[in-house]
């Protein structure tokens, strides 16, 4: 479905009878998405909310795809936030178990594609074969240098705020840091993004229109993007589509 033409050309991509026309100049650095509306998905199919859980892993697949394919730096995905563990226990435990079946069948794939699978959020409160099977995957891919694949599993944005500000304190009473020397890259220097460019692009699937605690500093100068699709539903034409309008908007960081 895509045809690179050559880098300072243009992409284009088959989306049914049409063909979306990606300018390879200024493809976003950096694209987050808030994955939701698996239980939706399911729900409207009559089957349980799992199942959309489960259908979701393949829309991952497909986007993380596709992210590659026209040269995205680094796809951040939502996984499970920190309000997450308010979930039914059945649910949070399928949740859990879902990156060891993802990275057994795709890590493979990952080294063939050269994407680096990396996290952001609280690792160690999860359970041991889930921090396993992202360890590994980790593992396994720290060699390749193409896009970065970040998960946010147990991510809060005010939880990794408040982890930056405990660590600042500390270096400023070891006398590591004056306190007048605190700036804007400072504060990115103490996040769990730090290794990471500014995220251009983020999105948010299933019509909800709130961030629920997701990257609350790097987005202050992103695009949002807010899609009725329920994350189950995206493919990789739907996921062109948007990369296409982020290419349409006029981004002015304050400057005119
Ligand atoms: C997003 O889908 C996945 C996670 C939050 C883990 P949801 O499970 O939130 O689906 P809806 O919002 O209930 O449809
Ligand atoms: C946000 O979705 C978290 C993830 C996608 C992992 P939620 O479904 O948890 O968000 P709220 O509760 O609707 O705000
Ligand atoms: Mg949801």
């Amino acid at each position: 479905m895509f045809k690179r033409l050559n880098q300072v050309a243009k992409i284009f991509v088959h989306k049914k009878q049409d063909l979306i026309q990606l300018d390879v100049s200024s493809i976003p650095l950096h694209v987050a998405i808030i994955m939701d509306g698996n239980g939706r998905w399911a729900k409207n199919r009559g089957l349980p909310r799992i199942a959309g859980h489960k259908e979701g892993m393949n829309a991952v697949k497909k986007v993380t795809r596709a992210a590659s394919e026209i040269g995205i730096k680094v796809l951040t995905l939502y996984a499970f936030s920190t309000e997450n563990w308010k979930r039914p226990q059945e649910e949070i435990q399928f949740l859990m178990k879902l990156p060891s079946d993802f990275f057994d069948t795709f890590v493979p794939e990952l080294v063939e594609k050269n994407i680096r699978v990396m996290s952001i959020g609280e690792i160690d409160p999860l359970p041991l074969h889930t921090k396993e099977a992202l360890t590994r995957a980790c593992e396994q891919t720290k060699q390749n240098t193409g896009m970065v694949l970040n998960f946010a599993l147990n991510y809060g944005s005010q939880d990794e705020i408040c982890k930056a500000v405990q660590q600042i304190a500390q270096d400023v009473e070891q006398k590591k840091l004056h306190p007048k020397d605190i700036s804007r890259d400072t504060i990115e220097d103490y996040l769990m993004t730090h290794h990471l460019p500014d995220v251009d692009l983020l999105i948010r699937t299933s019509g909800e229109k709130r961030i629920s605690n997701f990257l609350l500093w790097q987005i202050a100068y992103s695009e949002l993007i807010f899609s009725e699709i329920l994350w189950p539903d995206v493919s990789e034409e739907i996921f062109m589509a948007m990369i296409l309008e982020y290419q349409n908007r006029h981004r002015r960081f304050g400057g005119l």
